[in-house]
């Protein structure tokens, strides 16, 4: 029996704290998808290749030093600069798996607890980005963070901004917006198998939808 015709691929995000697995689930979900007989392609933010995304990157890595808003808004600019690539990308039929998006943009630069940098304020340069046709965010506890060792090097890897982190990716979902609905929340504490199990079941309905027609054209 033919297939029917793909009206366009899926957008899935992967999102959550630093050490929950994303890339690693990044990567399986991509390749299990690819086995399905999908097109399928990985991006993530920040893409460290541009030359936006090269500023951001010496910035993480403690090379220059920025206003926390002049940061954020490379950060989004940096996903701007994608917008074209991706709805291309969706358009031919090719799902998109993106490790991190403005959630962690939101998030993170929130969890600076500057001031004059408040959630909302936030919010702002990301409206009108393609909003995902599932976000997946994967939880976990600060014990079991814990326990998977150390931080790396880079500027936000510590404990007090990962505290804040998780805090807001808590508040998220009580803010009026959507994006705190958007959240899937799965459990990032098992194995690297059994969390990638979780993640296909929620993930495939989804994607098979999509395929069909089966969403409404969103932005933030
Ligand atoms: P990475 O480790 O996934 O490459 O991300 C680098 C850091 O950048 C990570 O601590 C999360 C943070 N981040 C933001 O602060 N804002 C953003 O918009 C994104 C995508 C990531």
């Amino acid at each position: 029996e033919p297939k029917q015709p793909i009206v366009r691929g899926a957008f899935i995000v992967m999102e959550g704290l630093d050490r929950a697995g994303k890339t690693t689930q990044v990567e399986k979900l991509a390749n299990a998808l690819y086995e399905s007989g999908r097109n399928v392609e990985t991006m993530r933010f920040p893409d460290r290749t541009s030359p936006i995304g090269m500023m951001i990157s010496n910035y993480l890595q403690s090379k220059s030093e920025m206003d926390d808003h002049v940061v954020h808004l490379l950060f989004s600019a940096n996903r701007w600069e994608k917008v074209k690539h991706i709805n291309d990308t969706l358009a031919k039929g090719c799902t998109i798996i993106c490790d991190r998006y403005y959630y962690s943009g939101m998030v993170y630069s929130a969890a600076k607890r500057n001031p004059n940098l408040s959630i909302d304020w936030a919010r702002a340069p990301e409206v009108g980005l393609p909003r995902p046709d599932m976000v997946v965010f994967l939880n976990l506890s600060t014990e079991e963070a814990a326990k998977r060792g150390g931080f790396g090097d880079e500027k936000y890897e510590t404990s007090e901004m990962q505290k804040n982190v998780r805090e807001n990716f808590v508040a998220l979902k009580d803010i009026p917006a959507d994006e705190g609905q958007d959240l899937q929340v799965i459990d990032a504490g098992g194995s690297v198998e059994e969390v990638g199990k979780a993640i296909w079941s929620q993930v495939v309905p989804r994607v098979e939808e999509v395929e069909q027609g089966d969403f409404s054209e969103s932005s933030t």
